[in-house]
């Protein structure tokens, strides 16, 4: 109890010494844009100040995204937007990537029935077709207000003006050459050993740019883009084809949504499994009001992996593109098939991965991203994560395009029971079909509390972003944290398969950690990695915006004062 209290007053301490040093948080912010990339942020604020909406920005911001990062930000990935409108109205828009026609069910096996190894990750046979450009295009022609033209024009500039290499970027500049290399040549764009601070002018990026800026979706989806796009995958053992590009259209769904406690939560639906995995998490969650517990205790941390646990392999049995397979996301995120899920948990021993498996539901007949939020001045808010999979994703780079394609095939579940790069594991509704979508993890959410909009949020991480998601919401809604001390929040992740919990650096005291180990709990050191980069912008009850930005990547959030 002694512990609980003081964990409690040392978040209340950190979030008034927050306030008080004046970090931007002040009761003036009317809009904020809150993204990977200084850059990006500052473009869509810029747009906000010329009177642009929420998705005005948003178009400019995720088009600077693709120029200044390059590793997730794309026009020839895809990715989810979750909407609010000022007036209440909430929506959803998938432009999740897609098998190619001439995708089949085991093309990554060999003759045998052996997965090919890399064959789904890198080169032209891991891309699928992008959605990005007839995204932002659709989001344009339903909610745009200032030109199509002005939007993209800011990208254009940062390709022909330059972005700043920051350190974390040379990183990964350096981690990648040889795969840059190996995929594209030698003599390929981004393996010239950029450094911290040079200048990264990209001007084959700003050329298929401005296509994108005259002729709209056709600029990429038809004439010389989409030439040497297919031409590029081709080179590099690929399938899509020009027709592929055609027939690509992204749909509006309706968002995932459940309540918890008093908040009302609206996520993304399949394709994606974020919203349902979410939805079921906290749900399991709710009735043991795990606030009564401090931040990462034994038993908070017990409880989440438990919910977590159960959610992921119903992920893996029973959710996937819900055109091709009907998803009961209804009875999936039901208080009754949750408690039941719940029966075998105790506090007394860790329940074992080998004896959960996916609920018995009568009806189963037939599984390097970025995120940001944006809230304008009228209150539309915005999420979208958006993605080309793995860093950089295929590696395959159209050189004189200037972008990366993704490699999103991946997600598939490329034969059943076989571990993605995610460590996800898959089974026939997410088998690989011709324009079948892949299930992804993304999960950009809306929170409101007592009908008022509450949280903007979502991050990237693949597997681990539901449960980063998760974490940030009870962070500030169970433990009282400021969004920013939310966020800095050290995270733990459990995906039912593998069995172990992955932990952030200081996430368990040894104490915690012992008694979890006794318990049953796969815990261990090297188990150690960075867990998600959330992006969220909070609103108080009476209206005060406060945004936070992850310090694991270079994310910065961009105001409009009043
Ligand atoms: O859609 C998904 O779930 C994955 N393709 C997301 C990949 C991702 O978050 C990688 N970023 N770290």
């Amino acid at each position: 109890m002694i512990v609980r209290l003081l964990t409690k007053f040392t978040y209340i301490t950190l979030s008034l010494s927050f306030l008080l040093s004046g970090c931007n948080q002040t009761k003036d912010i009317k809009a904020a844009v809150v993204s990977a990339r200084k850059e990006a942020s500052d473009i869509g604020i810029t747009i906000l100040n010329k009177g642009g909406s929420a998705f005005d920005a948003m178009i400019a911001t995720d088009l600077a995204l693709t120029v200044c990062f390059p590793n997730a930000g794309n026009i020839s990935g895809g990715g989810f937007l979750v909407y609010r409108t000022a007036s209440g109205e909430v929506g959803s828009l998938d432009y999740r990537e897609k098998a190619p026609l001439n995708a089949f069910e085991k093309m990554y096996l060999d003759e045998n029935g052996d997965v090919i190894p890399e064959k789904s990750t890198l080169g032209g046979l891991a891309v699928g077709v992008p959605g990005t450009v007839a995204g932002l295009a659709e989001i344009h022609s339903k909610f745009g207000t200032l030109p199509w033209e002005d939007l993209v024009k800011p990208a254009i500039d940062l390709a022909i003006n330059g972005y700043i290499v920051t350190e974390k970027q040379e990183r990964s500049f350096r981690n990648k050459k040889d795969d840059f290399i190996r995929i594209n040549g030698e003599n390929t764009f981004y393996a010239q050993d950029f450094k911290a601070g040079d200048t990264v002018k990209n001007i084959a990026l700003a050329e298929t740019l401005k296509r994108i800026s005259k002729y709209g979706v056709k600029g990429f989806y038809e004439g010389p883009v989409a030439e040497s796009l297919v031409n590029r995958v081709r080179q590099a053992g690929g399938i899509i084809t020009h027709e592929d590009l055609i027939k690509y259209k992204p749909v509006w769904r309706k968002p995932l949504n459940f309540k918890y406690k008093n908040l009302n939560i609206f996520s993304m639906g399949p394709p994606s499994s974020g919203g349902v995995c979410l939805g079921q998490i906290l749900k399991m969650i709710e009735p043991y009001n795990i606030g009564q517990y401090y931040h990462n205790s034994e038993k908070a941390i017990q409880l989440i992996v438990e919910a977590e646990r159960r959610s992921y392999s119903d992920r893996s049995k029973h959710l996937g593109d819900p055109d091709f397979s009907k998803v009961h996301y209804n009875q999936l995120i039901s208080n009754k098939y949750l408690n039941n899920r719940m029966n075998s948990f105790s506090f007394d021993l860790a329940s074992q991965s080998k004896d959960i498996q996916a609920g018995k539901i009568p009806w189963t007949e037939s599984e390097e991203t970025t995120h940001y939020s944006i809230l304008d001045q009228e209150g539309n808010a915005i999420a979208v994560t958006t993605t080309l999979n793995g860093s950089y994703g295929s590696k395959v780079f159209v050189e004189d395009g200037g972008y990366f394609l993704n490699n999103e095939m991946d997600d598939f579940s490329i034969k059943p029971g076989f571990a993605n790069m995610f460590g996800l594991i898959g089974s026939e509704v997410n088998s690989i079909k011709p324009e079948k979508r892949m299930l992804s993890s993304m999960t950009p959410t809306i929170v409101m509390k007592d009908n008022k909009l509450y949280m903007i949020l979502g991050t990237p991480g693949g597997s681990t972003i539901i449960t980063s998601v998760l974490q940030t919401i009870l962070n500030v809604y169970e433990f009282g944290m400021d969004i920013q001390s939310a966020i800095n929040a050290p995270r733990f992740h459990h995906q039912w398969l593998p069995e172990k919990i992955e932990f952030e650096n200081g996430v368990f005291d040894e104490v915690s950690m012992k008694k979890l180990q006794e318990k049953g709990y796969d815990i261990k050191q090297d188990y150690i990695r960075v867990i998600g980069r959330v992006d969220a912008i909070l609103l108080s009850k009476n209206g005060v915006i406060t945004t936070g930005a992850d310090p694991r990547g270079d994310d910065k959030a961009s105001h409009l004062y009043d």
